[in-house]
């Protein structure tokens, strides 16, 4: 399959986008180990999370799908059975990384395996720590690579202080310390996406947050069983959020998105590169806060993008660096050596398809150096095999003179389910007009007063 795309009519157009997929995998994960039943809402059925939900059914979870975005995940009290089969976490490697740290410390033993893309992906980050906590687990691929081969045995707490700021890895510790000895304690370099600890607590597991903002918890807690409504993704809005940002004029709302701020450093690069971007949370009585995003175009001008805001928009570089080819000056991203161990290597993959597309790109180590205000060009541009790659260039195209054809994207439905029609729609403009004006109730984000 592939997405043919030309050059967008003026944007003017109001939306929403499907569920969060990092909260819809953290929502039946901790809805299995609680004590009930547990109706979610706004789950993403995405090929990755579906991969969570079927791991889960195989030790023994009974979960209900009534509605495409409805789960009723019937919570055994911490109680899994030992899987019949071994565990197919298809490309997801959240699935991957969170279900080692879980069936670590079980009484059983599980083998975990994965599709092409995952079983290239380094599982030594996730291992290494879970030794520490006495796991018995090995990566029987080259280089720490799938399958994940585990021996439950009873795991101790401890402290762990992480190299890189991984939510995945955190998680995974997070929850094989839910079943440890003791208290197990989990430091990153820099604060990455927080709805482990958030939805742990939203089911009244205990975690603590340390003096030196570490993360604590305790062993031998039953999640105490709750409804949950999981927000739209920011990363699946950010598409939109980007194309619309980009262009001179152009004015989207997404609303009922997450709004988690370790999510959306997204929205303050948009506006350090020009575009007026306004956030509103209108609802956080879940925990997660959800609302109304407002973005209103501009001719956008290059940025730096570094440090500590690269974990808290990794999934968002792509089409970041989309916005920088069309932006005037040069925009640079760096410290972001994890786009490499990604679905596929972002850096070269964003750095081939933009200098396809006419645009001039230095590939960095950690980063990209991107001249923007090309004049991008319709080109036959690959996927990679990497959702968020194929999703990146067809915004792209909408920018480009001529046709842009995105191939192999079938890798969309990991993430995105709905991106093509979202896509028809703004590319053919039959999208409702808006009639409302902006909404006077919106608040300047944090990041534009600053
Ligand atoms: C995710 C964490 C991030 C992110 C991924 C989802 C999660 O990965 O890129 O798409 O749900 O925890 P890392 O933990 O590898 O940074």
């Amino acid at each position: 399959m592939e997405f043919r795309v030309k050059r967008a009519p003026r944007i003017e157009a109001e939306m929403t986008v499907p569920g969060d997929k990092s909260i819809s995998h953290r929502a039946a994960i901790i809805a299995a180990l609680s004590n009930g039943v547990c109706v979610l809402r706004g789950f993403l059925p995405s090929d990755d999370c579906m991969k969570t939900v079927q791991a889960l059914r195989v030790l023994g979870i009974k979960i209900e799908h009534p509605e495409p975005d409805m789960l009723v995940v019937h919570g055994k009290k911490r109680l899994l059975t030992a899987p019949s089969a071994e565990i197919d976490c298809g490309n997801s490697a959240t699935t991957m990384r969170l279900l080692a740290g879980l069936l670590a410390g079980q009484s059983f033993d599980s083998r975990l395996v994965g599709g092409a893309t995952l079983s290239a992906r380094p599982m030594g980050r996730v291992i290494v720590p879970l030794r520490k906590m006495g796991a018995n687990i090995v990566a029987e691929g080259p280089n720490e690579t799938a399958p994940v081969k585990i021996h439950g045995v009873k795991l101790k707490g401890g402290r762990h202080d992480l190299p890189i700021a991984s939510a995945q890895v955190k998680s995974a510790l997070l929850l094989a310390g839910l079943f440890a000895k003791g208290k197990t304690t989990v430091h990153e370099p820099a604060v990455s996406r927080n709805h482990t600890e958030l939805m742990l607590n939203y089911f009244l597991v205990r975690t603590v947050r340390e003096e030196d903002d570490s993360t604590s918890i305790f062993g031998d807690q039953v999640p105490e069983s709750r409804d949950f409504l999981i927000p739209g993704d920011i990363s699946s809005a950010a598409f939109w959020l980007v194309a619309a940002g980009a262009q001179p004029g152009g004015h989207l709302l997404v609303r009922r998105t997450g709004l988690n701020d370790t999510r959306t450093a997204l929205l303050g690069v948009l506006i350090r590169m020009g575009a007026q971007v306004r956030e509103a949370i209108e609802d956080v009585d879940q925990i997660e806060p959800r609302g109304t995003v407002e973005v209103t175009g501009a001719p956008l001008k290059g940025t730096v993008i570094q440090g500590k805001e690269i974990p808290q928009l990794i999934d968002e570089l792509p089409i970041l660096a989309v916005a920088g080819a069309l932006a005037s000056g040069t925009t640079i991203i760096r410290h972001a050596q994890e786009l490499r161990v990604k679905e596929t290597d972002r850096i070269a993959a964003i750095a081939h398809n933009l200098r396809a597309m006419g645009a001039q790109v230095v590939e960095l180590d950690d980063g990209l150096e991107i001249h923007g205000r090309a004049e991008l060009r319709g080109a036959r541009v690959a996927s990679f095999g990497d959702h968020r790659i194929a999703m990146a260039f067809a915004v792209a195209g909408m920018f480009a003179d001529g046709e842009t054809i995105v191939q192999d994207v079938e890798c969309v439905r990991e993430s995105y389910p709905g991106f093509e029609k979202a896509l028809d729609e703004f590319v053919s403009s039959k999208r409702a007009r808006l009639t409302t004006p902006v909404i006077s109730s919106l608040t300047p984000s944090k990041a534009a007063e600053e």
